[in-house]
C-alpha cells in the first residue's frame, strides 16, 4: 500500500515530466512511421508463387471446421450478420466466465485497435513500447493524440517500469502488446499482471493478445482474469493468426461493459457473416490450435536452423514470426529475397539491420532458408 500511494504520486505529479520526456516519445515515433513507409511492397504482392513471410499470415488456416461452416452458409450470403454477432459475442463470453456485454466483436482486432486508438488515444498519449504494433497508436495520432514510445529494455523486452513513468494525467491508454509484434517475446504474466493492477485504476491498460494462442500455455499468459478481478483492462484477440483466418477478417475485444459500450458506439463497420460463421465454428477447436501451433513451431525450426548455423542473432520467438539481425542493411537482404520471390519484412524503423520474418508452410520455410544461406554465405 506505501508502494502504491508513492507510485500514485509519481502519477499524480507527472504531468511536466511526461512533457519534457514526449519529445523524445515523439521522435522516435515520427522516425518509425518515415522509414516504414520508404519500405514499399504493394507493386510485389502481385507476383505470381510469392511466398509472403510478411504479414505474419498463418498458412495452416483456416480450420476444416470454419471451411465447412462456410461451403453450409454461402447461399445465406446476402444476410447481414447481426444474429452471428451476438450468437459469436455470447459464446467468448460463455468460454471466459464473462457476460456478452463484455465482449465486443470487430471486423478484424485491426478495428478494435483503431477505434481504442481514436476513442481512448484521441486528444490525449498513448504509453507503448517501442518498436511494437503501431496500429492503435497511430490512430490516436489521427485523432489529435500524441505517442510516449518507451524503448524495450537491453533484453528487448516491454519495460514495464520505464513505461509506468511516462504516464501522467494526460495519458488516456497504456497500449502492451504480448507477445510483442515485432519482437516476438512475452513478458512475465505475473509482472503484467501487477502493472495492470497499479496502473489500470488511473488510465485504461490495452493488452493486444493477436499472438497469445502461439503460447505455450495461452490460459496462464492471458490478462482475461483481470477483467473479472474489475481491472480496467481491455484485450484484444483475433481469428487470424493462429486460427489462420486473416482474410476473414474477425477479431475481439474484453473489457468492463461500460468501456466496451463506449468502444462499441464508434464502431465503423460490421464484422462479415460468412466471417463471423467461421469463427463461431471454430472457436476452441483445440484440436486445429495445437496441430496449428506445432506446425508453425516446426516452421520456427527451420527458420532457426539457418539463423544459427549462419551465426545471427535473433530473438526467441513466442508468435508466428522471428526478428534477427541481419548483420548488415535489411533493406539488402529484403531485395536479394525478393528475388528469390520471398517477401519479408525489414525493421528499418528502430534498427536498419534488423528483418522479421513470418512462419509460413514447411516448404516455404525451407525456401526461405535455402535464399538466406545463399545471402550469408555469398556476402
Ligand atoms: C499485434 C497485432 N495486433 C493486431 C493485429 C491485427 O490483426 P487482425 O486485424 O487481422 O486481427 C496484428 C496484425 O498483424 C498484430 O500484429
Amino acid at each position: 500500500m506505501t508502494l502504491s500511494i508513492s507510485r500514485r504520486e509519481i502519477m499524480g505529479c507527472s504531468g511536466g515530466l511526461a512533457m519534457g520526456l514526449a519529445i523524445g516519445g515523439l521522435a522516435g515515433y515520427q522516425h518509425t512511421k518515415g522509414a516504414a513507409e520508404s519500405i514499399r511492397f504493394d507493386d510485389v504482392l502481385t507476383k505470381p508463387e510469392l511466398v509472403r513471410l510478411i504479414f505474419n499470415e498463418n498458412p495452416y488456416g483456416p480450420p476444416e471446421s470454419a471451411k465447412q461452416a462456410i461451403s453450409s452458409a454461402i447461399n445465406a450470403s446476402w444476410m447481414y450478420g447481426y444474429k452471428e454477432v451476438r450468437l459469436l459475442r455470447e459464446m467468448i463470453a460463455n468460454h471466459e466466465g464473462l457476460r456478452p456485454d463484455n465482449v465486443i466483436v470487430t471486423e478484424g482486432s485491426g478495428e478494435l485497435l483503431k477505434i481504442a486508438g481514436l476513442v481512448l488515444g484521441g486528444g490525449k498519449e498513448v504509453v507503448c513500447g517501442y518498436p511494437t504494433f503501431t496500429m492503435l497508436p497511430d490512430y490516436a495520432v489521427r485523432n489529435g493524440g500524441t505517442v510516449e514510445a518507451v524503448r524495450l529494455n537491453s533484453d528487448m523486452g516491454i519495460d514495464l517500469s520505464a513505461m509506468e513513468e511516462r504516464i501522467s494525467d494526460l495519458t488516456g491508454v497504456v497500449y502492451v502488446c504480448n507477445p510483442n509484434n515485432p519482437t516476438g517475446n512475452s513478458l512475465n504474466s505475473d509482472d503484467l499482471r501487477g502493472f495492470i493492477d497499479f496502473i489500470s485504476p488511473h488510465v485504461p491498460v490495452f493488452v493486444d493478445e493477436a499472438y497469445i494462442d502461439f503460447t505455450e500455455n495461452p490460459r496462464l499468459s492471458s490478462m482475461v482474469d483481470q477483467i473479472k478481478s474489475g481491472m480496467n483492462v481491455i484485450v484484444s484477440r483475433t481469428f487470424s493468426k493462429a486460427y489462420g483466418m486473416a482474410g476473414l477478417r474477425i477479431g475481439y475485444g474484453l473489457g468492463r461493459a461500460d468501456v466496451i459500450n463506449r468502444l462499441e458506439q464508434r464502431r465503423i463497420s460490421n464484422p462479415n457473416r460468412l466471417g463471423l460463421i467461421a469463427a463461431l465454428a471454430s472457436y476452441e477447436d483445440q484440436k486445429f490450435l495445437s496441430y496449428s501451433r506445432k506446425m508453425v513451431r516446426a516452421g520456427i525450426d527451420v527458420a532457426y536452423g539457418v539463423l544459427n548455423d549462419m551465426g545471427l542473432r535473433y530473438i526467441p520467438t513466442q508468435g508466428n514470426f522471428i526478428l534477427f539481425d541481419s548483420g548488415r542493411p535489411s533493406v539488402k537482404f529484403h531485395r536479394h529475397m525478393l528475388k528469390h520471390n520471398i517477401l519479408v519484412a525489414p525493421k528499418t524503423d528502430f534498427h536498419e539491420n534488423w528483418v522479421r520474418v513470418s512462419i509460413g508452410r514447411l516448404e516455404e520455410m525451407d525456401i526461405f532458408a535455402e535464399a538466406a544461406r545463399q545471402y550469408f554465405l555469398k556476402t
